[in-house]
């Protein structure tokens, strides 16, 4: 089996990613419900003899999509070839991994919403009949050539489902939300990469970690790492939970798991804004941090937890959000007829 990256997608982690990602089900932890889901269609299509459905993976970054991607591979024994959408300009460059797969293959785009429309096109009948249309040639001598394509698997990734278009979304026959950790969870995860990489930590130490991890298995192990970083430097061993408590604050991690990002984002909408409704655009502007990126990383989680909610006039810090930050707490509802 050969897995090939065509281009690679932009890990943040990339180093720590690569040693911590596990390669089988087995090593998969938390997601049950997706992940007894797809070894279903998986051992289906084996069963069958045919090739695995497309599959769309989405959810907020970290939890797991390129992870699952491969192991999918992985168990149905097939190549993967990896890309992102941003690195495919043209459609000759999207054909041309096309044609190139073999039967069974699975192509893993990751960012897929990001596909530029004229490739979604080359998609459409690529994904429904296995075939694309080159046109060879110029002016009134040019011709279109119907090329067959293998059957291939598409393993499409995204953070943001909405942003598919319609006629994208419904030719994939399997559609995923992964959703954010439960400390349990996490709290494996971090057991399980503490092992790999050798760090001597105490459970409850652990459970610290991933208490502060935003539901993420990318933060978690990052947070770890860094937290061993404190202590080889500071020659403790094992790592037990007032260290990883000291080493989390040192980094800024408060105890509800917000970093120094997520405290910004609600202290502006509070101070600046008086608590909201406020447009993302205008908190973009003032922190000077992509809407995308917002949208993406911090509001999922911030959201998730309580302390932003999202209102038709825009976002709103909640009361949790000023008692978190020990701000006296100024209802909007008595100035605007908001819910
Ligand atoms: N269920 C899991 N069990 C153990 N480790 C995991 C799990 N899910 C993710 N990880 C760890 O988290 C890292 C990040 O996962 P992955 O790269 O698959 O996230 P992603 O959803 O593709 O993120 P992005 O949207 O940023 O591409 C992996 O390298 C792996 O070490
Ligand atoms: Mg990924």
């Amino acid at each position: 089996m050969i897995e090939e990256k065509i281009t690679s997608p932009s890990f943040v982690n990339g180093d720590i990613d690569e040693t911590l990602r596990p390669s089988s089900f087995n090593d998969f932890i938390g997601q049950d419900k997706v992940k007894d889901n797809i070894k279903i269609f998986v051992e289906a299509s084996k069963i069958r003899k045919s090739v695995l459905d497309h599959v769309v993976l989405y959810g907020p970054p970290g939890l797991g999509k390129t992870t699952l991607a491969r192991i999918i591979s992985n168990e149905l024994q097939r190549n993967i070839k990896i890309t992102s959408a941003p690195a495919i300009e043209k459609q000759g460059d999207l054909i041309a991994i096309l044609t190139t797969l073999e039967e069974g293959d699975i192509i893993f785009i990751d960012e897929i919403h990001r596909l530029k429309k004229n490739l979604e096109e080359v998609l459409y009948s690529a994904m429904e009949d296995f075939k694309v249309d080159i046109i060879i040639g110029e002016g009134t001598g040019a011709r279109t050539i119907r090329l067959n394509l293998p059957h291939f698997t598409l393993i499409g990734a995204t953070t943001r489902i909405g942003s598919l278009t319609g006629p994208l979304r419904s030719r994939f026959g399997i559609i995923e939300r992964l959703d954010f950790y439960d400390e349990k969870s996490l709290k494996q995860i971090v057991g399980r990469s503490s092992k790999i990489l050798g760090i001597k930590i105490s459970e409850d130490a652990l459970s610290e970690i991933a208490k502060r991890s935003r539901g993420t298995p990318r933060i978690a192990n990052r947070l770890l790492k860094r937290v061993s970083d404190f202590a080889l430097v500071e020659k403790v061993e094992p790592i037990d939970r007032s260290f990883s408590d000291y080493a989390l604050t040192k980094l800024e991690i408060d105890h509800k798991g917000l970093d120094a990002m997520d405290r910004k984002i609600l202290e502006i909408i509070i101070k600046r804004y008086k608590g909201g409704p406020v447009g993302l655009s205008a908190i973009s502007a003032t922190i000077n941090e992509e809407i995308e990126t917002l949208e993406d990383v911090y509001e999922p989680f911030l959201i998730q937890q309580g302390f932003l909610l999202r209102t038709p006039r825009g976002r709103v810090a909640s009361k949790l959000a000023y008692e978190h930050l020990g701000i006296k707490y100024h209802s909007i509802e008595e100035d605007l007829s908001l819910f």
